[in-house]
């Protein structure tokens, strides 16, 4: 028991780290127009979060009404086994836990963490959802994650469970004549693996209880596990006998978005085979596609004048690979230099190198640019 609350304490540390990104091997290739004919997707990331809360039920009502084709789930477990819909293991980044729960916190290297594996299902639901922030926990300061959006704590927003969200969804395809899809992500199933939950089987349950079974429904599956993503494919999903499109989401190594205990330790699992030759061969036995970072497609090298392709989208492509990068934002600061704009940056994307669809924030702007693009 000393040695998961050991594992667990180095894990939430780890998440801290999250920001130290780094950049993927750039290798120069031509840039090739791979502009395809098929329908691009726009997955509304975390509903459409550039207006709303993420993940409150008005970002997504929000995502459905400005036309995306999919909306994201990110998923965790609470203590009570309850699947919700949050971005971070923690409920501090979006909630006032702190407030109403100020003891309920691990900590971690001189910071606290409210995991909502330690609430319950009615415990969260005290609790007011706001925009993204992050409190210095030396000053007390709060810092809004982007100034321009919705303001912290206004109006009235609750975190919702998956089965919510999902008979949301339905209900705005009922009433408005829609097919919109759920893009349901499993967070951290190592993590919830070492809480004794497993937390892919219950998420699959709940998709195949509201309906979605095969290839043809509109629902995809992501994860940042390529070995729970093909225990999803080998295993889960013949027992359960449906059959979904799955999407295997690939990160730096560096981001400690999964990790593997190795002799008693918590290390990051490493990313670095997934861009080798014949890596792609390995996925597609189990993935329909991959969600990688905007950079792993197209260097940080890049210059207006020349856009630098990475390998991994002709080796995504040569398999038959979905390629659905992540995350489109408008903001200044996340427009690339070799983008003019936020309307430039998702054309490089679906349309001069030829990406299958966008993970943004704005589904309103990525909505319009691929009607005007007929
Ligand atoms: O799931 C893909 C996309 O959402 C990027 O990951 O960290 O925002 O869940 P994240
Ligand atoms: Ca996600």
């Amino acid at each position: 028991m000393k040695l998961v609350t050991a594992l667990k304490n180095v894990f939430v540390s780890l998440l801290l780290l999250n920001s130290c990104l780094t950049n993927a091997n750039p290798s120069k290739e031509s840039p090739v127009n791979a502009s395809s004919h098929e329908k691009k997707i726009v997955i509304a990331h975390r509903g459409a979060s550039g207006y709303l809360p993420e993940h409150s039920l008005a970002a997504k009502a929000m995502a459905h009404a400005m036309g995306a084709d999919y909306i994201e789930q990110d998923v965790v477990m609470t203590k009570d086994d309850v699947l919700v819909v949050l971005h971070d293991p923690y409920l501090d980044r979006v909630t006032n836990v702190m407030q109403i729960f100020p003891k309920r916190f691990r900590s971690v290297f001189g910071e606290n963490r409210w995991l909502a594996i330690d609430f319950t299902l009615a415990e969260i639901k005290t609790l007011k959802m706001t925009e993204g922030f992050e409190l210095d926990q030396k000053t007390g300061q709060t810092k809004v994650d982007y100034e321009s959006r919705f303001p912290m704590f206004k109006s009235s927003f609750k975190v919702s469970t998956l089965a919510e969200e999902i008979e949301l969804i339905q209900g705005m395809n009922h009433s408005r004549n829609k097919d919109v899809g759920i893009y349901v992500e499993i967070k951290a199933p190592w993590f919830h693996q070492m809480e004794g939950k497993d937390i892919s089987r219950a998420t699959l349950e709940m998709i195949k209880h509201y309906g979605y079974k095969n290839k043809q429904d509109k629902v995809y599956l992501q994860c940042f596990d390529p070995d729970e993503t093909k225990r999803i494919h080998d295993q889960l999903m013949p027992e359960l006998k449906i059959d979904l499109k799955l999407i295997l989401l690939i990160a730096e190594t560096e981001w400690n978005e999964t990790m593997r205990v190795k002799d008693g330790k918590l290390v990051p699992y490493s990313y670095d085979w997934l861009f080798e030759p014949g890596a792609m061969q390995k996925v597609v036995q189990y993935a329909n596609g991959i969600g990688p970072w905007k950079p792993m497609i197209v260097s940080k090298e890049s210059t207006q004048n020349n856009l630098i392709i990475m390998p991994l989208f002709k080796r995504a492509k040569a398999q038959g690979l979905a390629i659905h990068p992540y995350t489109f934002r408008k903001e200044p600061q996340r427009i690339p230099a070799y983008a003019k704009d936020f309307e430039d940056l998702l054309d490089i994307f679906l349309y001069q190198v030829g990406v299958d669809g966008v993970f943004t924030d704005f589904p309103d702007i990525a909505v319009n640019l691929i009607k005007e693009k007929g």
